[in-house]
């Protein structure tokens, strides 16, 4: 019977464009999924978008779209990007289509019925980029995963019983295949022996959401409807025969590949919602570790992201693909710059397996007119030829090996190895002067050094093909070899160069780059970044580690009469907010702290105007606010902001505000 073999990405977040943060994780999956092919499994790789919730809704107000037309374009980014990229998955959900909508409303039935979910009140913090409840968390404080200020949410809401599942998640944690790498299975482990609260998986204040069944006032929670993408997609509570033998066939997951900021949502909830449903919990959870630029976690908030297509234009995906995963170590960050792309390109692709395949080939066309040439049994083999056998014997064994554990920057590494010492074993035995020379004893060693080292080129492409689709799908037809895809790798040994193979033609593969690479890429990179800043919205300003603040809200009056220009006018980002949460500092008789939404997020501002404005007042009042001011700590709080307001004579604020109704987020300019 035939292997299955199921893995998915993490379904994408449609609020940011894709880059090469994303790019790394689909990345990852993809080179696993095309390995499992051609190791002969059925192989099903899923990916897609995550589109609900108050993240998703609050972006597209923001962009001044409604929260479907946001979707789509995102989505469709994605999309296309993959494909460009050669990404092989087999589907791609979006969590807006409604085989995915009844179907977790279905798995919520299911819940619901056998009696793990129950209502209830929440009260408590909540990071809307991260969607996640904080415990623990105190109004105004930030969230332990983004920094991001938390917003105070009360509500009506279906929890969730995971308390009951804390025993059954240490169990399952038992298995040391269920996480991976191990450093993050001892923070899970943690995590849950600290004793687990039961979680609410509906929220009744906003609608962008899947309506819960029979109680359509409350949307289910964007995590659970998100998570249930992974048995949705391959047919879970689909009525369709077809649909269920796939869902049969497919699950369990063999390997669910994720970022190491959302372990708990698939190393705790996840298969606390698959036990309750009855199901079984997937194989294998991986999870790797963040793409850094300039020092810090690259994402569309720090406005430090590179995007793929500039890559992708300049030196191909392959390179890409090569780069990050044979430059991060799997499971640890890794930092992502040009100069360190371009290193490796040269140095791995052009000068390493790209010369290999260039000269090795080129020197079967000129001696032996195309052919492999038949390598000697007598007295003319060495010692060196036997070396290159058994180095390559080692390598088939030892990549595979590291692979399987998602060891790819080692099994490149191991794979390469094989590179430089077939490099080395040209050069010492020097085929270009043994084809100058016309005896019978020079021309059966050039024979047996050339078919050593096509056969040992032949070996590291089938390696390297899940991570270069591309290149090495062209160095197998230059060996003249047919369809790479239809390698069967499990039978991956020394000595299968069919000898007297005639060769394709002989290309060049990776074209040396040089600094002008560097250069363009850079600049292309600036100047999308300069298409972005004018783009109206603009994303708001990053919180980095620690979150934006600002002074208390009174207005400075501007030096009088001094004129300024309208350029200096533009850098002051002034925003529309609304008030989610006012409350009194205690003993600062002034100052009031506020969670202002504006638009993107929301900040915590600390305004001076407790004497002028009860608090319970300004809840749900829109008001105007500095956004890019720079942060700044009061009685020990983060500001993050200013708000707008007139000063009276008497020194009393009277905050500026609209007749007409404005959307929060909207810019003053
Ligand atoms: N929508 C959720 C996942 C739901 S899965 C049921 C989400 N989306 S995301 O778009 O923010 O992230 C998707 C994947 O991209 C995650 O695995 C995340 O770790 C990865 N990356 C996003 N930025 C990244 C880096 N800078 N570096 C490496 N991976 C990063 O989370």
């Amino acid at each position: 019977m035939t292997r299955k073999f199921y893995i998915t990405t993490p379904i994408y977040y449609v609020n940011a464009h894709p880059h090469i943060g994303h790019a790394y994780t689909t990345i990852a999956c993809d080179t696993i999924a095309r390995r499992q092919r051609l190791l002969g499994a059925e192989t099903f790789f899923l990916t897609g978008t995550d589109e609900h919730g108050q993240k998703i809704e609050r972006a597209a107000q923001a962009a001044g779209k409604t929260p479907q037309q946001y979707a789509d374009t995102i989505s469709a980014e994605f999309r296309q990007l993959w494909k460009r990229m050669g990404i092989s998955n087999d589907d791609f959900i979006r969590t807006t289509e409604d085989r995915h909508k009844r179907r977790v409303q279905a798995l919520f039935r299911k819940l619901r019925d056998d009696g793990y979910i129950y209502k209830g009140t929440y009260t408590g913090q909540y990071c809307v980029s991260c969607e996640a409840y904080i415990d623990g968390a105190q109004p105004g404080d930030p969230c332990p995963t983004c920094g991001r200020i938390t917003e105070t949410v009360r509500e009506d809401n279906y929890f969730f019983k995971l308390s009951t599942f804390q025993e059954r998640l240490l169990a399952l944690y038992a298995n040391p295949e269920f996480i991976r790498p191990e450093a993050r299975r001892n923070e899970v482990i943690s995590f849950v022996r600290s004793g687990l609260r039961d979680l609410s998986i509906s929220r009744s204040t906003f609608t962008w959401g899947i309506p819960v069944p029979d109680d359509p006032k409350h949307v289910i929670y964007v995590w659970l409807d998100a998570l249930a993408n992974y048995i949705t997609a391959i047919g879970y509570g689909s009525s369709h025969p077809g649909a269920q033998e796939a869902f049969k066939k497919f699950w369990p997951a063999d390997v669910q590949m994720i970022g190491k900021e959302i372990v708990r949502f698939h190393c705790v909830y996840w298969p606390a919602f698959l036990m309750a449903a009855g199901l079984e919990v997937p194989k294998t959870i991986g999870a790797h570790g963040w793409l850094l630029f300039e020092e810090s976690k690259m994402s569309k908030s720090r406005g430090n992201i590179v995007r793929t297509e500039t890559i992708l234009d300049v030196l191909g995906a392959d390179a890409l693909r090569y780069f990050l995963l044979r430059e991060v170590v799997f499971g640890q960050d890794g930092s992502f710059s040009f100069d360190a792309l371009v290193q490796r390109y040269n140095s791995d692709l052009a000068n390493g397996l790209g010369n290999l395949a260039s000269r090795t080939l080129t020197m079967i066309n000129r001696y032996f007119r195309g052919e492999v040439p038949y390598p000697s049994r007598g007295a003319s083999k060495t010692g060196a030829d036997d070396a290159v056998a058994e180095a390559a014997r080692k390598t088939i064994r030892e990549f595979g090996a590291l692979f399987d554990q998602f060891q790819f920057s080692r099994a490149l590494e191991t794979a390469w190895a094989l590179v430089a010492a077939v490099d080395k074993y040209i050069v010492e035995n020097e085929p270009w002067a043994l084809g100058e020379r016309q005896d019978e004893d020079s021309r059966s060693r050039l024979a047996t050094v050339l078919y050593t080292a096509a056969e040992a080129l032949r070996i590291v492409t089938a390696l390297a093909y899940p991570v270069m689709p591309e290149a090495t799908a062209k160095i197998w037809s230059q060996l003249g070899l047919g369809d790479i895809k239809k390698l069967a790798l499990s039978e991956l040994a020394w000595g299968q160069l069919p000898l007297g193979t005639k060769l394709g033609e002989v290309q060049p593969v990776f074209p040396r780059a040089d600094k002008s690479a560097i250069e363009r890429m850079q600049k292309m990179e600036e100047e999308q970044k300069g298409a972005m800043l004018t783009e109206a919205p603009a994303a708001a300003p990053v919180l980095t580690s620690v979150p934006q603040t600002a002074p208390a809200a009174v207005p400075a009056v501007s030096a009088a009469g001094e004129k300024i220009s309208i350029d200096d006018f533009a850098k002051i980002e002034l925003r529309v907010g609304l008030v989610k949460v006012a409350e009194r500092v205690p003993k600062a008789d002034k100052l009031l702290r506020l969670e202002v939404d504006i638009g993107t997020e929301t900040r915590q501002v600390l305004a001076g105007i407790a004497e002028a404005y009860a608090p319970e007042t300004l809840i749900g009042r829109k008001v105007v606010i500095v956004a890019n001011l720079a942060p700044r700590k009061l009685r020990g709080m983060e500001s993050n902001g200013m708000i707008v307001a007139a000063s009276l004579e008497d020194g009393k604020p009277v905050l500026a505000g609209f007749l007409e109704d404005v959307p929060v987020g909207a810019r003053l300019k």
